[in-house]
This record gives C-alpha cells, sequence and structure tokens, in this order.
C-alpha cells in the first residue's frame, strides 16, 4: 500500500499526548476528513498515546497517510518496549483497566476506527496499528 506521508513524534509524557493529537487532528484536516471521522480518529488517537505513554513506560506514534486505489486512509502506529499486555482479550474488554482508568480506551478506539490490530508479548513491548479510511 503506496505511503503518501509519514511522521514519527515521541510519546514519553503528557505534553508528547497532546502534540501528537494535535498533529492527527492537522492531518485528518489536510487530507478532508469529515468533522465526525476527524473527531473518531483524534479521540482514538488520545487513548492509545495515553496508554503508550502510561502502561508501555512512553514510546513512539508513526503516522501515515496511505493509498489504496481510490481510497485515502490515515494509518497510526503506537509502538513501545514496556511490559506488553499479557492477556489482550481482557485487555479490551469494555471496562477492564489495570490500572485507574475507566477501562474504555482500547475498546472504545477499536470502535471509532476501520482497522485496528495489536502485536503485544509479556515483556515485548505493544504495537497496535489503527486505520481510518476516508
Ligand atoms: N501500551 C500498553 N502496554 C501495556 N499494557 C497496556 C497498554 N495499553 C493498554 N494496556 C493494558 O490494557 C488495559 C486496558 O486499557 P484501556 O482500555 O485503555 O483502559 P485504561 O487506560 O482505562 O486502563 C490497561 O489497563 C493496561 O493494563
Ligand atoms: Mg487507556
Amino acid at each position: 500500500m503506496p505511503i503518501q506521508k509519514s511522521e514519527t513524534l515521541p510519546l514519553r509524557n503528557d505534553q508528547e499526548v497532546v502534540l501528537a493529537r494535535q498533529a492527527v487532528r492537522r492531518l485528518a484536516q489536510e487530507y478532508k476528513f469529515s468533522l465526525v471521522d476527524q473527531t473518531k480518529i483524534v479521540t482514538a488517537a488520545s487513548e492509545l498515546a495515553r496508554n503508550t505513554v502510561i502502561y508501555g513506560g512512553g514510546g513512539e506514534l508513526t503516522c501515515e497517510v496511505v493509498l489504496e486505489g481510490v481510497r485515502t486512509g490515515l494509518r497510526l502506529i503506537f509502538s513501545d518496549q514496556g511490559p506488553g499486555i499479557p492477556d489482550l482479550a481482557l485487555a479490551i474488554t469494555d471496562g477492564w483497566t489495570s490500572g485507574n482508568g475507566l477501562g474504555l480506551g482500547l475498546s472504545g478506539a477499536k470502535r471509532l476506527v476501520n482497522e485496528f490490530d495489536i502485536v503485544t508479548a509479556p515483556g515485548a513491548g505493544t504495537r497496535i496499528t489503527i486505520v481510518r479510511w476516508r
């Protein structure tokens, strides 16, 4: 799948989560996503970026604009070298948190995008890829 544009941002603290959210918003606007779609992808990005900082111990976000035929998509890849997610099915359950959250970040993000993929293993970090098509 051709990549039209790619940028990588650090995710180490709350401030960088804000910057990442702004970058996603800007890209979604630049590529003419509807306001509703902008809000969906930005909300999903915000949740996943916060998880990267809180649970992953920091990491990075790669934002890609991808082309597939006539479709344009925004692909976001969140990666960290943290502890990984031991039980993925449990982690993605509505309302389950290992911390003090609401447990709606992963499940909510999944519902807000068109594609959602997690690669993780205990001790080997976490990589979450989402795509929203325009
Ligand atoms: N990047 C990550 N690394 C390790 N564990 C994670 C990561 N992201 C999510 N998790 C685990 O998945 C759980 C559910 O995440 P989420 O649905 O966002 O809820 P919350 O952030 O409210 O805990 C977290 O409590 C945590 O245990
Ligand atoms: Mg969360």
